[in-house]
């Protein structure tokens, strides 16, 4: 396949771009660095400078490299307390960003579309999640998802195209090689914010509310290795490509790890202090994803447990000290 990776730059994109290389797959990245690296691009593919929501150099792109036989999205702003002090560069960025893209696709007759949605769409839903389920978020990040979720449904039907939306829940971890990972100045997520407090970035952990209805009272969360997340875009492009039907895919990993269970499996690798503190606001008890849509239709499973996804993270943390 001929695939364009627009946000190949960055953090997950740079794990697929990596896969389908893998796989022998002729790849293009378009990205306008504002979180992604250039180094995080693969020497095999070809990186293209530039912003989705920019028309003509979307235009230039397809005209360029004609023959593109489907498009992966990863070109999002993704800090949820920015999007709720900045909400309209979110919608700037994550919804006309992608109409922009779907109007060029539609244009230059690219026909299929890979969209990285978010387990943030189900907003404060508690328990194991479908993709059938209610989708109710409660901060714009969340909210542009959904927006653009819809926007796509709407525009493939109308234009004769093909979507596949996966809906990630927690990713982490690193590829094998160490060369790409998660890099961000400011770490929210608890696998890298355990680890960065494990080699001494950070004094501890903390734990927000040890009081939820759960075994030991902390959240429990679906933790899914930044590869095996990778990996199930190039089965789901292969299955979008080859004639199967548009739909939307949770990939997580069917398993619930409190954040307790975290800490205590990240303390195994050494001396990590962690405090409990008060609640957030926002913080469903328990968020799991169902990956039976993913293992049936793309016959996909995670490779990666929970100690593996904890222990990559450590190493690729270790590569930068920071
Ligand atoms: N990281 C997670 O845990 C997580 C969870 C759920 C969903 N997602 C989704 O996965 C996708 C990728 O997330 P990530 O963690 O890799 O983020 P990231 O910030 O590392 O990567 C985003 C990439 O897109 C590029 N980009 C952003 N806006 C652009 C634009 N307008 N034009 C061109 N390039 C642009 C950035 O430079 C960066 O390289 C996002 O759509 C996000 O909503 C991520």
């Amino acid at each position: 396949m001929k695939v364009l990776v627009v946000g190949g730059a960055g953090y997950i994109g740079s794990h697929a771009v990596l896969e389908l290389i893998k796989e022998k797959h002729d790849v293009i990245v378009f990205d306008n660095l504002s979180s992604g690296f250039k180094d995080m691009v693969s020497e095999q593919a070809t990186l293209v400078i530039g912003d989705i929501r920019d028309k003509n150099a979307l235009n230039t792109l397809f005209k360029t490299y004609p023959g593109i036989d489907i498009v992966m999205h990863f070109a999002a702003k993704i800090v949820v307390p920015e999007s709720v002090v900045e909400p309209l560069e979110y919608y700037s960025n994550n919804v006309e960003g992608v109409r922009i893209l779907l109007d060029a696709m539609q244009e230059n007759n690219v026909k299929n579309i890979v969209f990285s949605s978010t387990a943030a769409v189900y907003g404060e839903a508690s328990g194991v999640c479908f993709e059938d389920d209610a989708t109710k978020p409660i901060n714009p990040y969340g909210e542009t998802k959904l927006a653009t979720e819809n926007m796509i449904r709407w525009v493939t039907q109308a234009h004769g195209m093909n979507y596949l939306i996966f809906r990630y829940f927690n990713v982490a971890g690193a590829d094998s090689s160490l060369k790409i990972g998660l890099k961000k100045d400011q770490l929210t997520h608890l696998i890298p914010v355990a680890i960065q407090a494990l080699i001494g970035v950070r004094d501890k952990l903390m734990i927000y509310g040890n009081d939820y209805d759960t075994d030991d009272g902390t959240c429990v969360r679906d933790y899914i290795h930044v590869s095996d997340l990778a990996y199930a875009h190039v089965l789901g492009a292969t299955y979008l490509v080859n004639g199967g039907a548009s739909t939307t895919i949770n990939l997580g990993s069917n398993q619930g790890y409190s954040v307790l269970e975290v800490a205590k499996t990240v303390q195994q690798l050494g001396n990590m202090t962690y405090e409990i503190t008060e609640r957030r606001p926002g913080d469903p008890a328990k968020l799991i994803a169902s990956n039976e849509k993913a293992q049936t239709l793309l016959k996909w499973q995670p490779k990666y447990g929970l100690k593996d996804i904890i222990k990559s993270d450590f190493e690729f943390r270790k590569t930068l000290k920071k």
